[in-house]
Formats: structure tokens, C-alpha cells, sequence
């Protein structure tokens, strides 16, 4: 489905994900929802030397092929974790960048609130979220199934943060922005946490 909807080449997009978070050398990102770790490994490389890439999915056997991905492209050392997104096991304040794709909007709307709250929290105060999603697809039979996947997902919340979830993000970050890929059939929402501001623990 990713594929088919983005028209974009996958690593690419990825790794247009990954330059928003302005991630450098020796930065800590979180995937979030990693599944097999497409873009965990792909940032390694920008966090290198002295970062830290973990990425975190509640399936244990993405989890697996994670690792075995991050082996088989020798990238270096990225750390997975099994873990739900609603309750992140990490310290607050302990990355400098989240990464999501392919996965807010089909979290369940009490799942999603509570995972922004947690993306906020493992921020460090001026730290960034980047998620990516698909656009609506124009193509009709492409179109069909992406409205056919959404209404799976059952609840109404989920399709409005589908359409526009800058509205969703301003509860939780500052300067929510929302970006087009360059065939215009993805979209990145960037959000900063506050300087300053408190995290919750
Ligand atoms: C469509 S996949 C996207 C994977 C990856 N981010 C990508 O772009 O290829 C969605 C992933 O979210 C994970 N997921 C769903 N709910 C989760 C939760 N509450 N906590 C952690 N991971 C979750 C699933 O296990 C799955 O691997």
C-alpha cells in the first residue's frame, strides 16, 4: 500500500523524513511504529558519529526483522525495542527528534493522544516530531482502497486526522507545519516541542 499510494521512491521519502527532523552527527532519534526498521537504518548513518537511533514497535516479530535489516546492511548499531507507543519506555527528555511513518492515523484516537503525549514527553524541550502520511490518492482505484483501509479503521476521528492532522498536533507541539513530498502524494507535519516547556512525566 505504501508503495502504491506514495509514487515517490520509498527511500527517498524516507529519507526526506529523516533530513526534517535535522537530525546531525551525534543526535538521538526515536522511530516510532518503526515496523521493519526502513527508516530506523536509514538514519543511523546521519546520527553517526556518537548518535543513537532506537526504533520502538509493539509487534515483536517487526522487532526481529528489524534487527536482522540492520544487520544485513551492516549500517552499524541501531537499537529496537518492543514497546507501545501509548506508554514509551524511555526517560523523559531523551531524544533530540521523533520520527513516525505510515502508522498515527491507524493507531485508535486514545492510542494516538496518549502517543503524542508520550512523543512530547521523550522529547527534549526545542526537539522535533516528523510524521508522514499518505495524501488522499487521486487515482480512483488507488483512491478506492486507501477509503476502504480508512473506513476499517472504523472511527470518524481517524478520518479527520487522516484529512488534517495539524489541528491534532497543535495540541502537543509549536510551529506545526505541513509539507508535500515532491510528487505531492505524501505529506510530513513537523512539530517542535517548546523550548522551555515542562515535560510530563
Ligand atoms: C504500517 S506499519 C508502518 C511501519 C513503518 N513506520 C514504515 O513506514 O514502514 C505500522 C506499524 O505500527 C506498529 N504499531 C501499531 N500500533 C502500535 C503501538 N500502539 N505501539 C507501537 N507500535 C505500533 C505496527 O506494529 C506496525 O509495525
Amino acid at each position: 500500500m505504501i508503495a502504491l499510494h506514495s509514487g515517490d521512491a520509498s527511500a527517498r521519502l524516507r529519507d526526506l523524513l529523516i533530513e526534517r527532523t535535522g537530525i546531525k552527527a551525534g543526535g538521538r532519534l526515536l522511530d516510532l511504529c518503526t515496523g521493519t526498521g526502513a527508516v530506523a537504518v536509514r538514519a543511523q548513518t546521519a546520527v553517526e558519529p556518537g548518535g543513537l537511533v532506537v526504533g520502538v514497535d509493539f509487534s515483536a516479530g517487526m522487532i526481529r526483522r528489524a534487527g536482522v535489516k540492520a544487520h544485513q546492511t551492516d549500517v552499524g548499531d541501531v537499537t529496537f525495542v518492543v514497546g507501545d507507543a501509548a506508554r514509551l519506555p524511555f526517560a523523559n527528555a531523551s531524544f533530540d527528534a521523533v520520527s513516525c511513518s505510515h502508522a498515527m492515523y491507524e493507531l485508535s484516537p486514545e492510542v494516538r493522544e496518549r502517543a503524542l503525549q508520550e512523543v512530547s514527553r521523550v522529547l527534549r524541550p526545542g526537539g522535533r516530531f516528523v510524521m508522514m502520511e499518505h495524501c488522499e490518492p487521486s487515482r480512483p482505484l488507488v483512491r478506492f482502497l486507501y477509503r476502504v483501509r480508512l473506513s476499517v479503521l472504523g472511527s470518524s476521528e481517524n478520518r479527520d486526522f487522516a484529512r488534517d492532522e495539524v489541528p491534532f498536533l497543535r495540541r502537543y507541539f509549536a510551529d506545526v507545519k505541513r509539507e508535500l513530498s515532491p510528487k505531492g502524494r505524501s505529506k510530513l507535519i513537523v512539530g517542535n516541542k517548546q523550548e522551555g516547556a515542562e515535560t510530563a512525566g
